[in-house]
């Protein structure tokens, strides 16, 4: 991750060349065309097939094969209820938005690469998390080895079954799920209950693209996070952001009820992580 301090986001939009300009605009619109194709036709070549296949050749290779095929069929019994529920958009495309490594489950957005460039265990080993907008946890689940606890909080109740199946797989207690939307879970803690607070790509959402709740989330955020917490926040891809928001209306609401200490600029893993903006927050 490119990361500096306050100026960084404005700054580096002036100085891209122009092959960088070119090489962003052609991923937005590849990502763009794949969510059309998604949406149209149920079909991403990568999540529906590859992924798939690459992870049930591990699984048969492994020598933990006889534990780790019963959860892959688990697992996949939870995706096919619910790709048969149009009420939940499937951020995964047929398969997992996260993957969770140890137990040789691919995803969309590589967990523990995630964990390392983000640095989030600095961040999270010893303390109290909430993951808002979970998902199927798995990136929870991750942080959960090194942290005093998670708390994980998804409208989903698809992921966070996903969530539920993997943490008794990996027999993970420190780890708790939530199917909730996040303002009401976030309405009935009490202040300053976490020393670090996860809204990772999930302030507007397929699922919630009215982005009018952004000043009262992030104002609740601000409210159950600790004296010396920390709120990682991170982006959605330009198109998307700003589609729905818009990267500087967002980064403005984030300034009026935080400070960022530090700001940085995703640059490793696929097109879908590369170019997302990370800002790492501290109470005012
Ligand atoms: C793009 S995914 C991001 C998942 C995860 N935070 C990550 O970065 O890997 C967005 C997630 O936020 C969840 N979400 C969106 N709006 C929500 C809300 N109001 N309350 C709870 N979860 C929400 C969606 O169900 C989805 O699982």
């Amino acid at each position: 991750m490119s990361s500096g301090t306050g100026g960084l986001f404005v700054s580096h939009a002036n100085t891209r060349s122009r092959y960088e300009v070119c090489r962003e605009w052609l991923r937005e619109r590849l990502l763009v065309a794949n969510d059309l194709l998604w949406q149209g036709a149920r079909i991403c070549l990568a999540t529906s097939f590859w992924m798939p296949l690459v992870d049930y050749l591990r699984v048969l290779k492994s020598p933990d094969k006889a534990r780790l095929t019963p959860l892959h069929r688990a697992l996949a019994s939870i995706r096919r209820r619910a790709s048969r529920d149009p009420k939940f958009y499937d951020y995964g495309h047929g398969y997992f938005y996260q993957s969770l490594e140890p137990l040789l489950v691919s995803g969309r957005r590589r967990t523990s690469e995630r964990v390392h460039e983000l640095e989030l265990s600095a961040l999270c080993d010893g303390r109290k998390v909430l993951d808002l907008g979970s998902n199927v946890c798995f990136l929870s689940l991750q942080l959960a080895q090194g942290a005093l606890s998670v708390d994980c909080v998804d409208t989903n109740p698809y992921a966070i079954e996903i969530g539920k199946t993997a943490a008794r797989f990996m027999d993970t207690r420190n780890i708790s799920f939530e199917i909730s939307d996040y303002m009401d879970f976030l309405r009935s803690c009490e202040d300053g209950t976490y020393d670090t607070v996860l809204l990772l790509s999930s302030h507007v959402s397929f699922d919630h693209t009215d982005s009018s709740h952004l000043d009262g989330l992030l104002d609740q955020c601000a409210r159950v996070l600790a004296k010396d917490g920390t709120l990682i926040f991170e982006s959605h891809p330009r198109f998307f952001e700003d589609r729905y928001s818009g990267m500087e209306r967002t980064f403005h609401a984030l300034t009026e009820h935080f400070a960022i200490t530090r700001l940085g600029q995703l640059s490793y893993g696929s097109m879908l992580d590369r170019g997302r903006f990370v800002a790492y927050c501290r109470k005012h």
